[in-house]
């Protein structure tokens, strides 16, 4: 694998949310390229299992705060590669949602990629080559009328990191945002029943919900060499979702 444009060997990465789901996938799939990989989340039994499952180090730690990133910060070190990851704010309509659920997130959703990147960027452009990598959701294309919170911030989150794309460009330094269309994890599981699940698969060409895997492939990719000319994208992964 070694001087494979996809290959990862010798590169540090840190996964945030990395315990379950999307995250996890994308540990899985930096891990098969031969990164050195620290997974976070909050949960300490879910992140020595995913740990155990992955051969990644994990750190338990909250991203949702100042002082959690900065903790994690500490205790992580040095990373060539970010990929920034949590769970979903509170869902909810635009009308509905408190000023408290806004904050919220804001710190959860918007505020943790813009501390990790910003702790993590010296050293990624010092040694001239660095991934920033967040995941965000198809919402920032076609808001659901649902996840309001979540709506607004993912956009957010794409022209920020679209905006820091330009600022370290000539560092060596990449940063795109990965939007998921709809993937089998946990998550889906609990926010749609099996019948609406069933009823989702008309709105999406390949007609089927996709495998987390699929979805950690396509972040490995951006991580690796392979994609060294591609910055300031957001990038839909969804079979297809949103053009019919
Ligand atoms: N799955 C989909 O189809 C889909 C579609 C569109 C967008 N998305 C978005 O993609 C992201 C990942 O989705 P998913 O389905 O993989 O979610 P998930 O299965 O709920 O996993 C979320 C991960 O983030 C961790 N986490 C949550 N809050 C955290 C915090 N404050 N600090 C650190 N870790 C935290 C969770 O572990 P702990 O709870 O132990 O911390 C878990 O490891 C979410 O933001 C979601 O909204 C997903």
């Amino acid at each position: 694998m070694q001087n494979h444009i996809f290959s990862l060997e010798g590169k540090t990465a840190l996964v945030t949310g990395g315990s379950k789901g999307l995250g996890l996938a994308t540990v899985r799939q930096l891990e098969r390229l031969g990164a050195n990989v620290t997974l976070v989340a909050r949960n300490e039994l879910e992140v020595a299992k995913a740990a155990l499952e992955t051969g990644a180090r994990g750190l338990v730690g909250d991203v949702s705060s100042v002082q959690g990133v900065a903790d994690l910060l500490e205790r992580c070190g040095r990373m060539d590669i970010l990929v920034s990851n949590a769970g979903g704010p509170t869902p909810g309509k635009a009308l509905e949602m408190s000023e408290a659920d806004w904050y919220k997130g804001f710190e959860l959703t918007f505020m943790s990629t813009v501390r990790l990147a910003q702790g993590l960027m010296p050293h990624m452009q010092a040694q001239g080559w660095g991934r920033v990598i967040a995941i965000t959701s198809m919402t920032v294309e076609r808001p659901n009328p649902n996840i309001a919170v979540s709506n607004a911030l993912r956009a957010a989150v794409t022209n920020y990191l679209r905006t820091l794309a330009l600022e370290v460009a000539p560092h060596g330094v990449t940063v795109n945002a990965v939007a998921p269309g709809y993937f089998a994890t946990e998550r889906l599981n609990s926010l749609y029943s099996p019948e609406q699940k069933e009823n989702l698969l008309s709105s999406i060409p390949m007609s089927r919900i996709g495998d987390p895997d699929e979805f950690g492939a396509v972040v490995a990719f951006l991580a690796s060499s392979a994609s060294s000319y591609i910055t300031g994208q957001a990038l839909q992964v969804n079979g297809g979702f949103g053009i019919k």
